[in-house]
């Protein structure tokens, strides 16, 4: 099987996902948000791209959850940390998400044949899922409202390192990828804390989310999309 890199929506137009799995990722925060969810019992969460969706589903009776900018939106019942989806009254929910890039690259994935969800707090689970089956592959990487970002390549870089045995390295995209994460994997919450994107919700004082979004293998769990909702 091949494997590529999408590091931007901004360049998803140049990629065929009608017959690929798609990986979406956004580890700081809405991929990590939704593994963690998902893990802790939440039953499914449905991506919107619009803060009206979400509302619309929120009067439907879904728990309504988000943020632009990084910051809750107040009409919110929770933003976009991954403590906030673990919380235990959220088990069994329904919960109806809109962020600012990471449902966003979901939405542009819908065409895919599989659509799962990724983030360093599920890495083994998906190297293992993408080891079997049989699909290209397309690592979608959110980046921040169309630019690369350190987090989601180096996160595309960790399953690539974790597929070298299975899938071919098809392009510079992945081949960057994969030695930026040997560079960087002894450390990750070192140099994750120095994206742009922490820097940016530092003014949230969520330093806390940060580091949790750096760990490795907290959950088994592989979120799919099924007909416009993630379940695992
Ligand atoms: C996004 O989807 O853009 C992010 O998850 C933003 C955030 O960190 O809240």
């Amino acid at each position: 099987m091949k494997i590529d890199i999408c590091y931007t929506p901004e360049l998803i137009h140049q990629f065929d996902v009608s017959d690929k799995c798609v990986v979406v990722i956004d580890v700081l925060r809405a991929t990590s948000c939704m593994v963690a969810g998902l893990g802790s019992g939440v039953k499914s969460i449905k991506p919107v791209a619009t803060v009206e969706e979400c509302e619309a589903l929120g009067a439907q009776g879904y728990v309504m959850a988000g943020e632009r900018g990084g910051k809750k939106l107040d009409q919110f019942d929770i933003g976009n940390s991954p403590f906030d989806y673990m919380q235990s009254q959220f088990k069994g929910k329904d919960i109806a998400a809109t962020t600012t890039n990471g449902t966003r690259a979901i939405e542009l994935s819908k065409e895919a044949p599989e659509v799962i969800i990724g983030s360093f707090l599920n890495l083994s689970a998906i190297v293992d899922h993408l080891a079997s089956q049989s699909r290209d592959i397309l690592l979608f990487c959110a980046g921040w409202k169309g630019r690369y970002n350190l987090e989601d390549s180096l996160f595309a870089g960790a399953i690539c390192d974790g597929l070298k045995k299975h899938a071919e390295f098809t392009s510079d995209a992945v081949t960057a990828a994969f030695y930026l994460y040997e560079s960087m994997q002894k450390d990750l919450f070192y140099y994750i804390s120095r994206s742009n994107h922490a820097a940016r919700l530092s003014k949230f004082g969520i330093l806390k989310d940060i580091e949790y979004c750096s760990r490795t293998d907290e959950f088994e769990v592989v979120p799919k999309l099924n007909n416009g909702a993630l379940t695992i």
